[in-house]
């Protein structure tokens, strides 16, 4: 081998190097940001199914436990999720996620239902921890707006 076929291959390989670098760096952050979405999604499933197993009477109504629940889908689904979501992170880029391309294509729409959740939680913590009625009265508009997004931005 010359020196400059040697040189050359030495920059190929410092050149492939940092390049892998490069795209490992941008592949973890998407990683960890579809990591922490879920993370979110699984919060509100396990809140929303305490609120769930009272509202059917599989579990005693319990006012201090609905609150709380409550409480929390208020808060979590006031977090700004913005860094959550990066471009190239939906199925068709990566594996790992469900989430839909057309998330990045209809933003605005993603977030007004964001933000209906957001109501719909938000009117779930001033009712759950007055009786049981009024907690099934808040459960419809609250499961209804995971569905709703569920059914336009999220796979299988
Ligand atoms: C604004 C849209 C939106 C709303 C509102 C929403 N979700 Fe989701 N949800 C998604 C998307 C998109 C995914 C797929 C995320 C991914 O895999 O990266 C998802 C995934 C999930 C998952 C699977 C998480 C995992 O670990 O893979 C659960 C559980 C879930 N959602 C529950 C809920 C519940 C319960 C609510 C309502 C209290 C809700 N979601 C509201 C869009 C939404």
């Amino acid at each position: 081998m010359n020196f400059k076929l040697l040189t050359a291959s030495a920059l190929a390989i410092v050149l492939g190097a940092s390049v892998t670098v490069a795209d490992s760096h941008a592949d973890k952050a998407i990683m960890e940001a579809i990591k922490a979405r879920q993370g979110q999604m699984q919060l509100y499933s396990h809140n929303l199914g305490v609120l769930g197993a009272m509202a059917k009477g599989d579990v005693a109504y319990d006012s201090a436990a609905a609150k709380a629940a409550a409480d929390n889908l208020a808060v979590v689904s006031g977090l700004n999720a913005m860094t959550m979501w990066p471009q190239g992170s939906d199925s068709s880029s990566v594996e790992g996620t469900r989430a839909k391309a057309e998330i990045w294509s209809n933003f605005p729409d993603v977030g007004a239902k964001a933000g209906a959740l957001n109501a719909a939680a938000v009117a779930m913590a001033g009712a759950a921890g007055t009786d049981l009625d009024a907690l099934r009265a808040a459960m419809g508009p609250l499961g209804g707006a995971c569905s709703a997004c569920h059914k336009a931005y999220r796979s299988r």
